[in-house]
């Protein structure tokens, strides 16, 4: 089921001089979201930007009912939601698409990584939170081109091990998240990624030559977010047996945004 809210902007935290935090919060109780789900905001205020953004839910505070977006102020729109002030009026439609697969029971020992790079770090803090709860040992590989570019670490350290690439090397392990020692010393039970498409293509290649259980969240433009516009669209395997040849186009904002490899024809 999805909702229209009249949400109410609580604080709006620059994070990086790209991005800010906005926290939002409303009467009732939020409606159950997924990690790897994604909101349509309204941006109000501009001929060119009439259409809603879909922005990915970074994290759902029960205790405070508060709904946090990571947003990156790349375009007009984006730049108007980092103006709002605490008390302003934010129009969202949520949740939207699917999101990452949670165990319905705990199972503890499991080993999960959740890779993520640039501002697809955002959905897994969220999916940390929820995988903790269920007894799974987390880490984090987290991507970025400079320390300074990796956003939230003190968050992600409250809900599993953190481990970080930057290409200029100034923290952590120079390079990218796929060169990272840990995946040629540990082994994972599965792996769930968000970020640009190369970094995701090499993961699900690891994943795959060594036989884990993988999800990515595929990026695709989107615009309506409801299947409607077709803008999104991706061919996959209509199940998900990697030697099917059948494939099938699906609206990425309906029946993803976050898929299993094999699924992909990647
Ligand atoms: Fe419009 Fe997916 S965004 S169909």
């Amino acid at each position: 089921k999805k909702y229209i809210l009249d949400l109410t902007v609580r604080s709006v935290e620059r994070v990086h001089e790209r991005y800010v935090l906005i926290k939002l919060t409303q009467q009732d109780a939020f409606p159950p979201m997924n990690p790897g789900q994604f909101v349509e905001v309204r941006v109000d205020g501009s001929a060119s930007t009439f259409l809603r953004r879909p922005i990915s839910i970074n994290f759902v505070d029960k205790e405070k009912n508060e709904l946090w977006l990571l947003v990156a102020t790349v375009g007009e729109g984006t730049k108007t939601l980092a103006k709002m002030k605490p008390g302003d009026k934010l129009n969202c439609v949520l949740p939207l698409g699917n999101g990452f697969t949670i165990p319905c029971d705990r199972i503890v020992g499991h080993r999960m990584l959740l890779a993520g790079g640039g501002v697809g770090v955002a959905p897994l803090l969220y999916l940390g939170k929820l995988l903790k709860e269920q007894g799974v040992d987390i880490t984090f590989l987290l991507g970025a081109r400079s320390a300074k570019d990796l956003l939230m670490l003190s968050e992600f350290e409250k809900y599993g091990r953190v481990l970080v690439t930057t290409e200029d090397g100034s923290m952590g392990e120079k390079g990218f998240v796929t060169n990272h020692s840990v995946l040629q010393k540990e082994s994972f039970d599965m792996i769930q990624v968000c970020g640009p498409t190369p970094m995701m293509k090499a993961v699900a290649r690891y994943a795959r030559e060594k036989d884990i259980e993988c999800e990515v969240s595929l990026e695709n433009l989107m615009a309506c977010g409801l299947g409607a516009c077709l803008c999104c669209v991706e061919k996959v395997r209509v199940d998900g047996d990697a030697s099917t040849t059948e494939a099938t186009n699906v609206c990425v904002c309906k029946d993803g945004p976050v898929f299993n490899i094999k699924r992909l024809l990647w």
